[in-house]
């Protein structure tokens, strides 16, 4: 999908007071959850209370024990359960299942605070990241409760929901990406089981509860933390389940493929994503706007920019250099309990090749701005951006989930292109120009499922950027999440003609 946001457009979302929240069902046609208004004195106070209580949060521990299971006859079971359950899911229509989604989306909205506390205490999301990654998870309830009732309108033809399906989600977004697989399956008819990312487990744990709350029955939907390897291996190769949808990286989706010949997987792996700006950008923006795409949730996204690739003039002169490390400047580094922290720590510390692309450069590099490990563990670490990254090179190639930019050159627009498409990944890629040769130049040429012009990589909205990718950034049927045909890919059509 193509965004094309034009320079200085305020976000689309709407103010709320977070005080009182409201529910706004979206029944009558969808629309996006707003985001929390920062500029309002009670969503200020509103936040201070959550960060007061993040640090020792426990919110999830109780879900995640009850939720265990370490041998094969108890994960048989549940198997079993969830099939069967899903036949009485399948027959509530999807109207029925609409109803029960769109109130799962006004749950989340009522557990908005106690949901940016999990993503703080157990994910390191700051507030000012988790924030809009809950108004994406309730944006996903409600664009699929409309999009499951579409599935039943197709004339000729029925829909066969998957009869199980596996959701194996990444701990980056600990929230938005369970919820949004989770619920697709649900609303196409399919039981699901989520087996939560280990190091984001709690917040899985907190999502679930938000979904049985809202009548998602405990059979159709099992959380299920799988203890070791072996276990999860037989999970996801299960014969009965008929869709596994991951988001990781390029090699779980490659593990996951050899696990059983005939794998029906959905999966959204990796992603090295840059931008380009040439000497038609609006160079401020740019700036801005490559700083939170490469540090936003200390880079630890699949969309966010590893790379920005500077075009002729804007390459030679130092301006745009100086205003990047002015725009990384406002970045403060701290736990996401600390007020004022907008990048919060890595996952876990900097090991292999991240922590090798935060200390070592390769031939011909400099650093810009060094990265600085700020504690003991490594999991804090002021950002960082190197230059002279050359073609072919470690960097240009290479994806690393961590605070870390690279800049590379090029003479010309094209030679620029070239150096984005020699990536294998194709996620996400951006370009800042405001020639429209240029930008049509760029979108004829550009190797990527999304694509963004004078805007960031990061933050896909549902509905308006369905997000997916292409190369080695998707696995499978290659189906864009948040947009109109992300319910087809989770079951099989039957034609049915008859002679009259
Ligand atoms: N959907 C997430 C984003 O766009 C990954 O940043």
């Amino acid at each position: 999908s193509i965004a094309l946001m034009p320079a200085g457009v305020p976000s689309p979302n709407r103010v709320q007071d977070r005080r009182e929240p409201q529910a706004d069902g979206a029944r009558d046609g969808f629309r996006n959850a707003p985001d929390t208004d920062p500029s309002l004195a009670g969503n200020r106070e509103w936040a201070d209370g959550i960060r007061s209580r993040m640090e020792r949060s426990t919110l999830g521990v109780d879900t995640v024990e009850a939720h265990t299971v370490s041998d094969g006859e108890a994960l048989e079971d549940i198997v079993d359960r969830a099939v069967t359950a899903g036949e009485a899911w399948r027959a509530l229509g999807a109207a029925g299942r609409a109803e029960i989604l769109h109130r799962a989306g006004d749950v989340l909205e009522a557990r908005r605070a106690e949901l940016l506390e999990v993503m703080g205490s157990e994910a390191g999301k700051v507030i000012e990241q988790g924030d809009p990654e809950v108004s994406e998870a309730i944006d996903f309830a409600h664009y699929y409760a409309v999009s499951a009732e579409q599935l039943d309108q197709v004339d000729g033809a029925t829909f066969e929901p998957a009869r199980l399906t596996v959701v194996t989600p990444p701990w980056n977004f600990p929230v938005a990406i369970p919820a949004g697989s989770t619920l697709a399956a649900l609303a196409a008819g399919s039981p699901v089981i989520l087996k939560p990312a280990r190091a984001a487990r709690r917040c899985g744990a907190v999502l679930a509860e938000a979904l049985w709350e809202a009548g998602v029955p405990r059979d159709v939907l099992h959380f299920l933390q799988v203890e070791g390897r072996e276990l999860s291996g037989r999970l996801v190769s299960h014969e009965k389940v008929e869709r596994v949808i991951l988001t990781g990286g390029y090699e779980t989706a490659e593990l996951f493929r050899s696990l059983r010949r005939d794998l029906p997987l959905l999966a959204e792996t990796s992603g090295k994503n840059a931008i380009i700006v040439t000497p038609s950008a609006d160079l401020d923006l740019a700036a801005k706007d490559v700083a939170y795409s490469a540090f936003g949730h200390a880079g630890q996204k699949c969309s966010a920019a590893s790379l920005v690739v500077l075009v002729g003039s804007v390459a030679e002169s130092e301006r745009f250099r100086r205003q990047l490390l002015d725009a990384v400047e406002g970045y403060e580094v701290g736990m996401p309990w600390q007020d004022g922290s907008r990048i919060g720590p890595l996952i876990g510390p900097a090991e292999g090749k991240l922590a090798r692309a935060l200390t070592t450069l390769e031939p011909g590099q400099t650093w810009l701005r060094q990265p600085e490990r700020l504690d003991d563990a490594g999991a804090l670490w002021r950002p960082g951006i190197r230059d002279g990254v050359r073609a072919g090179s470690e960097f240009h190639l290479t994806e690393y989930f961590g605070p870390v930019l690279g800049i590379m050159t090029a003479a010309t627009l094209d030679e620029a292109i070239d150096l984005v498409n020699a990536i294998e990944y194709g996620l996400t890629s951006g370009l800042h120009a405001l020639d429209d040769a240029e930008i049509a130049r760029w979108l004829e040429r550009v190797e990527a499922g999304n694509a963004y012009v004078n805007r960031g990589t990061t933050g896909a909205i549902v509905q308006r950027q369905p997000f997916g990718g292409w190369k080695k950034s998707a696995v499978g049927a290659g189906t864009k999440a948040g947009g109109p045909s992300y319910l087809y890919g989770l079951g099989t059509w039957r034609d049915v003609a008859v002679r009259e």
